[in-house]
């Protein structure tokens, strides 16, 4: 009979992650690369979509406190990845610290629970990635069908002059105009080519080479960045030249509740944080770069916590520029930086804020997909998924099969669920990581307190408790179909754990060694 609790030993863990070899990850990255791949993930969807959205439905510009307040729920969750990936620098991330501390049962749960956070992410943010493709080639006179840019049961209507997705928030615009949605002309969307050929794109640069695959974010980090830095320059100048602007749109700064938790006022901030939650999203994929990364002990938490608190800062400047320039009433559109670019009257923005969004969208999908690849790997290394997931490619240096495999899913996933279906599930899945996570660092300090930390997460217990109640907190605002599709997917994964893992687990078979490939 199997011990579904049984540990792995750090020891092993960590002899593993020093072998080297054609058939080792390759250690190429700095810290430098470990912070453009952290806010290569994080800046994405959250920023470009979300902000104006949750200043509409739910916080005013007080959504600049629902930055702040998701942010300091991340911190203590990043803390305590800092503290693992430094410790135990090896591409399965939370799934091996899983490993180390709770045993092998959790480790699977762990494990098959990030694929919703990697693989249902990256689905996520290339299902809203082919809204900006669609719409910025419309831009440049490019008619693509929108029934291949849509997931079945999406409807696209005529709206100026460009097909647009019918989603609530234009839904709410046109009936503000005066307009009945079904008047215009319609096309249903019926499989959305345009994300599974993005998610088939990113596939290939990382089966490419990982370091290929850095430089590559790297680029575009700069560039979202960069238009980032330009809002707020714009923005900024514009407000300081019209103070007017702000006694209008910032008086008052947290709207009064309208009577409902969530409408507004400081419950409006609480769910509002729940929501731009999704915006921060990514920090902790840095771990999973922790075997390719030349120095872990040093800059994991480099990169972890350094990702994490630049695109802090960003996303509060963000979002008192954007609230400062156009009335919070006015921001539930799918592209708000746009119209907050629009309004300062700069002639290029629109163009250059959805360049940036596009840009932007394709980085986080590279670092969700190169996460889950990387997750895949190490599993079917301790044998819990098949060899084949574990198989480097020779020249490239990359999981391949893996790889491969995880895009064409992520591919399929992207191009038939609804974006918020996909979204919600990405973050359930990652709060429950950072709850297993934040134990598992407790639990790893008392159990063995003597094992050498390069970075310790600081106020212990206190640090993890708070990891583990804010990630609590949030999952409780996600809606309980959410919570009984998490359910179905863990006792799915459970299956395939008692009927192929559990049977041909290396630890259960007390680490014999695998011959080489
Ligand atoms: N944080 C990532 C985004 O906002 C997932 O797209």
């Amino acid at each position: 009979m199997a011990n579904l609790l049984k540990t792995k030993p750090l020891d092993t863990i960590l002899a593993e992650s020093e072998e080297t070899g054609v058939h080792t990850l390759r250690r190429s990255l700095g810290a430098t690369n470990l912070v453009t791949l952290g806010i290569g993930a994080i800046i994405g969807t959250g920023i470009f979509v979300l902000t104006g959205q949750v200043a509409a439905e739910y916080s005013g510009p007080g959504v600049v406190f629902t930055f702040i307040v998701a942010a300091i729920c991340c911190v203590f969750a990043g803390l305590c990845y800092a503290e693992f990936a430094a410790m135990i620098p090896v591409a399965g991330s939370a799934y091996t610290y899983g490993y180390a501390t709770l045993g092998e049962i959790f480790a699977w749960i762990i494990g098959w629970d990030l694929v919703l956070e990697y693989a249902f992410g990256a689905a996520t943010v290339c299902s809203g990635w082919s809204g900006y493709v669609l719409s910025l080639g419309q831009d440049f006179g490019l008619r693509l069908p929108p029934s291949l840019a849509g997931v079945p049961g999406s409807t696209f209507v005529v709206w100026h002059g460009h097909w647009e997705l019918l989603n609530t928030a234009l839904k709410d615009k046109l009936v503000m105009a005066g307009t009945d949605p079904m008047s215009l002309p319609q096309q249903h969307g019926v499989f959305n080519l345009v994300a599974f050929l993005g998610i088939m794109f990113a596939t290939t640069v990382l089966i490419i080479g990982i370091k290929e695959s850095a430089n590559f974010n790297s680029f575009i980090v700069v560039v979202k960045v960069a238009v980032l830095l330009v809002f707020i320059a714009v923005g900024g100048y514009t407000l300081s030249i019209h103070p007017e602007l702000l006694k209008a749109n910032w008086h008052p700064f947290v709207p009064p509740n309208l009577g409902h938790f969530g409408d507004f006022g400081w419950s409006g901030v609480a769910r509002g944080a729940a929501v731009i939650f999704f915006a921060y999203i990514g920090f902790d994929a840095v771990s999973t770069a922790a075997q390719e990364s030349k120095n872990p002990k040093r800059d994991m938490p480099i990169g972890i916590l350094g990702s994490l608190a630049l695109c802090t800062v960003l996303y509060i400047l963000v979002g008192f520029v954007l609230t400062g320039l156009v009335n919070y009433r006015h921001l539930g559109v799918p592209d708000s930086l746009a119209v907050g670019m629009d309004a300062t009257g700069f002639r290029w923005g629109s163009l250059l804020v959805k360049v940036g969004a596009l840009g932007g969208l394709t980085s986080t999908m590279i670092v969700m997909l190169l996460g889950q690849s990387r997750v895949f790997f190490s599993m079917s290394r301790d044998g819990l998924l098949p060899e084949m997931f574990s198989k480097v490619h020779p020249r490239f240096r990359t999981p391949w099969i893996s790889s491969l495999t995880v895009g064409i899913v992520v591919a399929v996933f992207a191009s038939t669920i609804p974006l918020d279906k996909l979204g919600e599930m990405t973050s359930i899945g990652t709060l429950l990581a950072f709850i297993i996570v934040s134990a598992g660092v407790w639990v790893l300090r008392k159990r063995s307190p003597e094992i050498p930390r390069p970075f310790r997460a600081p106020w212990m217990p206190v640090t993890p408790i708070l990891g583990i109640g804010f990630a609590l907190l949030m999952m409780c605002s996600l809606p309980l179909a959410t919570w009984i599709r998490l359910v179905v997917w863990l006792i799915v994964g459970l299956v395939i754990y008692f009927f192929y893992g559990r049977s041909h687990s290396r630890v259960q078979r007390d680490l014999a060694p695998v011959p080489p490939n």
